[in-house]
């Protein structure tokens, strides 16, 4: 039995840990969410009802775009106007990109979701003038030249941008920087980040790739003063071999507990980049930002393998489950993160095939977390649930929310809790689980995996339920 009680020190789950990532990589941009306003695919101004509808129903937080490593190669002013130029997309698959989707389309989408921005600029290939112009081109109410040319493309009031990132992955595909090089041009290019409007926008550093520890304590030391959030990316690999990650689809016991114990090593990641932050920040007004996870397998057969796209089962539910849990421990210093990517690429909460749409286990499982979005964090002890179990508690005044999984393959997980009073409404209580570990969605079965109704025992302020093997749950009551 679980005792739950608030916090002495209440921390909020802050909903931008449920954040989305959307690159210009294969098809996730095109396709997956641009089609056109001449499509038949149904769209409002050429983006997909279908997939805003489904994204607004896990009530997307925000959206980073438009990279990734795309975004150090991204030149803004191409992607506005009548006349949009295309560029060669080198990092993936080496396509055109034709621009069609740009600035004014961009804002166009995270409206629709009801989402926030946060746009990645352009420092491996790109000016400070670049940088600035485009932040004055998306958020200056003047008649100064970008704000003119903005209205001139048709749109007369600036936007709200909350959120910019200075660079990605600067020590890789974003310029292969050292530390002290990338602190000292993100102190520079954050500099012409303007606040143009009543608010300002808040800017991230490109932080580190997994355990560069070096990089947060240069990062900190050097420019640490200057920033609101510090990215980290980590993936998660069924391996170590990024040259032989295997497949999405077809995995054995080993490839599901491998996967689950490369997935927790976001704890330890985490852990140890917060206390470098601590040193340097102690009163955590810097965010971990972890603006690019989820899991990384070989691409789909017979697809460009460029395009990372990649099925999604049960076993990506399940990570997804863990890190956001994970995330949810941390939350007085990770207060975002995007999970890679939205559509049709990685761990992706949506597939599309043409004018078919799915969505995947993983989607299922942001529905189940979507009531933590902006709650109370409810504490539990380490492990309360044991070995095979995972679990986020939190509370919103009398409403509280119940999120847990069971890891195991073969056993049973009882879990019962303890309410501080007497249970007056079950509001949810919803179960995701599958006939085997990688079962997943696919457009002739796009319900295989999908939400049902969990049996929960109610009895004054004890609440309890089974998890079967490899499944995920959320239970919420109003107590009376
Ligand atoms: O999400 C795919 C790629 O992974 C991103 O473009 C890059 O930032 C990372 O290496």
């Amino acid at each position: 039995m679980i005792r739950l009680a608030p916090a002495d020190t209440p921390v909020t789950l802050d909903r931008r840990i449920q954040g989305q990532f959307a690159e210009h990589l294969g098809r996730c941009i095109y396709e997956g969410i641009w089609v056109g306003r001449d499509s038949e695919i149904a769209n409002k101004n050429g983006i997909r009802t279908d997939v805003v509808q489904a994204l607004r129903h896990i009530q997307v937080p925000l959206v980073r775009w438009p990279g990734g490593c795309f975004a150090d190669e991204y030149h803004w002013l191409k992607g506005v106007g009548p006349e949009r130029q295309p560029m060669v997309n080198t990092h993936w698959g080496g396509v055109v990109e034709p621009n069609e989707f740009g600035t004014h389309e961009y804002f166009d989408l995270v409206n629709q979701l009801d989402a926030e921005a946060y746009i990645c600029g352009n420092v491996g290939s790109g000016t400070v003038a670049e940088m600035h112009d485009w932040v004055e081109y998306m958020t200056l109410d003047s008649t100064a030249p970008m704000a003119e040319l903005r209205k001139h493309h048709g749109r007369e009031q600036p936007w709200k941008l909350e959120w910019f990132g200075v660079g990605n992955e600067s020590w890789g595909c974003g310029g292969n920087m050292l530390p002290l090089h990338y602190a000292n041009l993100y102190r520079q290019y954050q500099t012409y980040v303007r606040q143009y409007g009543p608010e300002r926008v808040a800017r991230i550093a490109c932080g580190p790739n997994a355990e560069d520890y070096e990089w947060t304590e240069v990062l900190m030391a050097r420019a640490g003063g200057h920033m609101d959030g510090l990215s980290l990316h980590y993936y998660t690999l069924p391996t170590t071999d990024w040259s032989a990650k295997g497949a999405a689809t077809g995995f054995d016991e080993y490839g599901w507990h491998e996967t689950l114990r490369q997935t927790r090593r976001m704890d330890e990641l985490v852990t140890a980049h917060s206390r470098i932050m601590d040193r340097h920040d102690p009163h955590k007004r810097v965010a971990l930002v972890i603006d690019e996870w989820g899991t990384w397998y070989d691409v789909e057969e017979g697809t460009n393998p460029g395009f990372l796209y990649q099925q999604n089962t049960q076993r990506d539910a399940m990570v997804a489950a863990i890190n956001l849990n994970i995330f949810h421990r941390h939350a007085d210093r990770v207060r975002m993160t995007n999970i890679a990517q939205m559509v049709n690429v990685l761990q992706s909460m949506i597939l599309t095939d043409g004018a078919s749409m799915i969505t995947t286990p993983t989607y299922h499982v942001f529905d189940l977390y979507r009531d933590h979005q902006d709650a109370e964090y409810v504490p539990t002890p380490a492990g309360a649930l044991g070995p095979d179990g995972e679990l986020t508690v939190s509370r919103k005044g009398d409403d509280w929310t119940i999120s847990a999984a069971n890891t195991s393959l073969e056993r049973e997980l009882p879990a019962e809790f303890e309410l501080p009073r007497g249970v007056g409404e079950l509001l949810r209580a919803q179960l995701l689980g599958s006939d085997a570990p990688d079962s997943h969605n696919t457009f002739d079965q796009p319900d295989a995996v999908s939400l049902a109704d969990l049996a929960v025992r109610v009895d004054g302020g004890r609440v309890s339920f089974t998890l079967p093997p490899h499944a995920v749950a959320t239970v919420r009551v109003r107590l009376g």
